[in-house]
């Protein structure tokens, strides 16, 4: 074998096929953090590494804006006051409008069941009770706090880009996630922020030309909290999967 031919890439063995798997086992919504903040060195590493995401033809259409301290803060208070009063005034909905649907319009089976078991597990974990609007909503505005972890991301696109893009930044949230994870650090990505978007966009700078696909919350879990307890399940590989033989 001619070993010259070999690149670092293709010959890189993982020495330690177990962690890769624990960093994306032991990644979960963490829905509780510490105050201890993160040092960007760290948020450089992490975005480094998931920036070897793959994407169609390497557009790599992903734009991450970071926010810590008073930017962070800033924001929290400006989604919580137009979240209250959206709840308030509901027929606000309409000014509050996603950019793109993140769910269907129609729910069918099993996806409806999945998503009950995870809100009334959720619910159960912190003993909201099915009619109890008031602590729903203050468990939904936990969101606007990024849950009160120090770091928040947000991520946007540019408009132009087609829907295969979003496949693509789906796999550098990932990427991002799992680093973190490799790093001590847990993570919450937030869809609840796409409904402020026009509070959002201005705030970070970001361009006219940019859409909002994510939010999400970054830092050291705080493992004490009962929210984190929550586990999700999964159904089994098998049901997903289908040998064509
Ligand atoms: C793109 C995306 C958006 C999400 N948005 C929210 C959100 O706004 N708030 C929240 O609490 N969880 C959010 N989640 C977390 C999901 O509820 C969670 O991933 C799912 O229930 C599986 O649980 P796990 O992440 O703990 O494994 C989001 C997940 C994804 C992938």
């Amino acid at each position: 074998m001619n070993t010259e031919l070999k690149t670092p890439q293709v010959s890189t063995l993982i020495q330690d096929p177990a962690s890769v798997d624990a960093a994306i086992e032991s990644r979960f919504s963490a829905r509780a953090y510490l105050p201890r903040p993160v040092e960007r060195v760290v948020l450089e590493d992490i975005l480094r590494v998931a920036a070897r995401a793959p994407s169609g033809t390497n557009t790599q259409p992903w734009n991450v804006y970071v926010l810590q301290g008073q930017p962070r803060d800033a924001l929290v208070t400006q989604v919580c006051a137009a979240h209250d009063l959206l709840v308030a005034k509901p027929a606000l909905a309409q000014e509050y409008a996603e950019a793109y649907d993140y769910y269907p319009t129609q729910w069918v089976s099993p996806y409806i069941d999945r998503r009950r078991e995870c809100g009334f597990g959720l619910y159960g974990v912190l003993g909201i009770g099915k009619g109890d609007r008031d602590k729903m909503h203050a468990q939904h505005q936990r969101n606007f706090k990024f849950f009160d972890a120090p770091v928040g991301l947000m991520f946007t696109i540019d408009r132009v880009m087609g829907r295969g893009s979003l496949l693509d930044f789906g796999m550098f949230l990932q990427s991002i996630m799992v680093a973190a994870r490799a790093r001590g650090l847990h993570t919450c990505p937030q869809a609840a922020w796409n409904n402020f978007a026009k509070i959002i966009l201005p705030h970070i700078g970001a361009g006219e030309s940019e859409m909002l696909v994510c939010g999400m919350a970054l830092g050291y879990a705080d493992e004490s909290a009962l929210v984190n307890t929550f586990k999700t399940t999964r159904v089994d590989a098998e049901s997903f999967t289908h040998w064509v033989e």
